[in-house]
C-alpha cells in the first residue's frame, strides 16, 4: 500500500492504495465517479476512457501508479466544466424522489399478471405538483423514459417538465411482462393513456365540486383547473389530491384524438440526457452499497461442460478474498473487483467438456438436417406456373450465423438481503421476469424479492433473462453482504442470448421487368438462442 496524489477534476486527491490497482476501479469505487464505466476491461472499447494530463487513456489497462502527480479528469469533471454552462439554460431537471412517494399510500398493485386497472397504479400526484409515472418499462436508451412522460402530459394537461418517472422497480410499479417487441408505446401506451385520462377526469369533477361550476365552464392546462369564463378561479390537481391517493374511478373515458395532441408527436428534451451527458445516470453496476462484495465467477471452457475439480488455494490466500462453492457455482470475492479478478486467475479448474457436434461451419448442415418438417404459412397461385413463365430463375441461400448483442453495458447486479428480503439491483429488460427467476434460486416467495433496473445499457432482446442477477443474489445469501456481478466481454459473449443461426432459402422466378413471378422460401433458424442448437424450427411460404 502506498499514497498516490493526483489531480482529480481539478481537485488535489490522495488514496492509500495498492499501487498496481487499476485506476477505473480506483475512481469508481475508491473515489465514488462512476461515469467511467467499464465495458471490455480489454482496452478495447473506450468506454472507460478518462484524460491524463491531456491525453485519453483507457483507464482499464491503466495502474495507479501511473497517474501520480498527473492530472485526471473524468466525464464528471467535464461536466462541471463544460456541459452545465451548454445545459443548463434548457431548463431540463431530471429528479428522482422516491422516499416522500414511499411514504404514502402504496398504489394497489396487481397480484395477478396483468395491467392494473386502478390508475393510481401508475400516477401519483403530490402536494408540490409534480406528477409521477411508474411503470414497468425500463429505460435502455430507447427513450422509454421520454415519451411516456408524454403520453403522460398529454392526457393529464400537466407540463412535461412536471413529471418525473419511476420505471421497472418490481415494489413501486404496475407489473408489465417487459421491455422488448417495440411493445412498449404500441401495447402498454394505450393503458397509460386511459390511465391519466381517467384520472384527469376525476379531477375535473372533484373541481366542478369545489369550484361549484358545471363541468363544462372548466378547462385543465398544466395541472390546474380553471372557470373559462375567469381563469382567476381554479384550483391546482396538487389541491384536489392533498398527496392521497384519488378513490373515485369512471368507466370508459375516452383518451384525446390526434387531432387535439400538443405534446405528443412534438420535440421534447429527453428525460435521461443531462443525467447521461454528465455521468450521473446509476446503472446497475454503479449501484455502491456499503460493504459490498465483488464476486467473479469460475466459468467453464464450453457450454455444458461440468466441473470436476477445483483448486482454490492459491486464491485463498489473497488478502480479504473469500471463497465461495455451492454447488455449480464456484466465486471469489473481494471488496475491490481488480483483486477478485486477480484471485480469481489463482483458481485452478479442471472441467469434463463435452466433444462439439457442431462448429460455426458445420451449424447450417445441421439445421437443414435437423430442421422438422417446414409448415406453408401463406400460399396463393402456382409456383409451378410461375416458373414456367420465368424470365430469370434466382435459387438462393442465405446463411445467417449466430449474432451477439453486444451491449455496450455488459450483464450486470448487485444484490442485498435484509430481513429476509432480497433487492436487486439489475440490468434487465424484464424485471418482472427476473423477480421469478430469482425468488426460485433463493426460494423466497415472490413478496420477498424486489427487482430495480436501472439505466440500461442497451438490450436488443439479450437482457430478458437475467442470469447475473441469480448469481449475485445466490452469493449474497451464502456471504450476508451485498455483492456485485459485473459480466466482463468474455462473459457476455459466453452467455448472451445470441441471435439464432439461420439458412433462408429463396427460390423466386423473375418474370420480364425483374418482377417476382412466384417466391418459395423455406426458413431454417435455430430457435434455441443460446448456445448451439437444440430445437431447430422450419418455416415455408410462398405465394405467386
Ligand atoms: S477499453 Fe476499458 S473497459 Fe473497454
Amino acid at each position: 500500500m502506498r499514497a498516490v496524489s493526483f489531480r482529480l477534476n481539478g481537485e488535489p486527491v490522495r488514496v492509500t492504495v495498492d499501487d498496481e490497482r487499476i485506476l477505473l476501479w480506483v475512481l469508481r469505487y475508491d473515489l465514488g465517479l462512476t461515469g467511467t464505466k467499464f465495458g471490455c476491461g480489454a482496452s478495447l472499447c473506450g468506454a472507460c476512457t478518462v484524460i491524463v494530463n491531456n491525453e485519453a487513456v483507457r483507464s482499464c489497462s491503466t495502474r495507479i501508479k501511473d497517474v501520480a502527480r498527473k492530472r485526471v479528469l473524468t466525464i464528471e469533471g467535464l461536466s462541471r466544466r463544460d456541459f452545465l454552462v451548454s445545459v443548463a439554460g434548457s431548463g431540463l431537471l431530471v429528479l428522482f424522489r422516491l422516499d416522500p412517494l414511499l411514504a404514502q399510500e402504496p398504489a394497489h398493485l396487481p397480484t395477478r399478471q396483468g395491467y392494473p386497472t386502478d390508475f393510481n397504479a401508475y400516477l401519483r400526484i403530490g402536494q408540490d405538483g409534480r406528477t409521477t409515472c411508474f411503470a414497468g418499462k425500463v429505460e435502455l436508451g430507447q427513450g422509454a423514459m421520454t415519451s411516456l412522460a408524454q403520453l403522460v402530459a398529454e392526457e393529464l394537461d400537466v407540463s412535461f417538465d412536471s413529471i418525473d418517472m419511476v420505471l421497472g422497480d418490481t415494489d413501486l410499479c404496475p407489473w408489465d411482462m417487459g421491455t422488448f417487441g417495440s411493445l412498449t408505446i404500441r401495447q402498454f401506451g394505450p393503458v397509460l393513456r386511459g390511465a391519466a385520462a381517467e384520472a384527469r377526469a376525476v379531477l375535473l369533477q372533484l373541481a366542478a365540486e369545489r369550484l361549484q361550476l358545471p363541468l363544462e365552464q372548466l378547462a385543465a392546462k398544466a395541472g390546474a383547473i380553471s372557470d373559462a369564463r375567469d381563469r382567476g378561479r381554479r384550483v391546482t390537481y396538487a389541491q384536489l389530491v392533498q398527496g392521497k391517493r384519488l378513490k373515485r374511478h369512471l368507466e370508459k373515458v375516452p383518451v384525446k384524438p390526434v387531432s387535439a395532441f400538443v405534446v405528443v408527436g412534438k420535440p421534447a428534451a429527453r428525460k435521461d440526457a443531462l443525467t447521461k451527458v454528465t455521468g450521473k445516470a446509476k446503472y446497475a453496476g454503479d449501484i455502491g452499497l456499503p460493504g459490498t462484495l465483488h464476486g467473479r465467477i469460475v466459468r467453464p471452457p464450453a457450454h455444458e461442460a461440468t466441473l470436476k475439480d477445483v483448486d482454490t488455494s492459491a486464491a485463498e490466500k489473497i488478502t480479504g478474498a473469500s471463497i465461495v462453492r455451492d454447488g455449480d457455482l464456484v466465486a471469489v470475492l473481494h471488496k475491490h473487483p481488480d483483486v477478485a479478478e486477480q484471485a480469481l486467475a489463482l483458481v485452478k479448474a479442471e472441467f469434463d467438456r463435452p466433444v462439439p457436434t457442431v462448429d460455426e461451419k458445420t451449424i447450417f448442415d445441421h439445421l437443414l438436417k435437423a430442421a422438422p418438417q417446414g409448415q406453408v404459412v401463406g400460399e396463393s397461385g402456382s409456383l409451378e406456373e410461375g416458373e414456367r413463365l420465368a424470365a430469370t430463375l434466382f435459387d438462393l441461400t442465405y446463411l445467417n450465423g449466430y449474432v451477439s448483442h453486444a451491449t455496450m453495458e455488459t450483464h450486470s447486479a448487485v444484490a442485498k438481503i435484509e430481513n429476509g428480503k432480497a433487492t436487486v439491483w439489475v440490468s434487465t429488460q424484464a424485471p418482472f421476469m427476473v423477480k421469478t427467476q430469482v425468488a426460485q434460486a433463493l426460494g423466497f416467495t415472490l413478496q420477498n424479492v424486489r427487482i430495480v433496473t436501472p439505466y440500461v445499457g442497451g438490450g436488443f432482446g439479450g437482457k430478458t433473462l437475467a442470469r447475473q442477477a441469480v448469481e449475485a443474489a445466490r452469493l449474497a445469501k451464502i456471504v450476508g453482504k451485498p455483492v456485485q456481478v459485473v459480466w466482463d466481454r468474455t462473459e457476455e459473449f459466453f452467455y448472451d442470448t445470441f441471435r439464432p443461426a439461420a439458412v433462408v432459402k429463396i427460390r423466386s422466378p423473375l418474370g420480364r421487368g425483374a418482377r417476382p413471378r412466384s417466391t418459395r422460401t423455406h426458413s431454417r433458424p435455430n430457435r434455441t438462442s443460446t448456445s448451439w442448437p437444440r430445437r431447430p424450427a422450419s418455416t415455408h411460404w410462398s405465394f405467386a
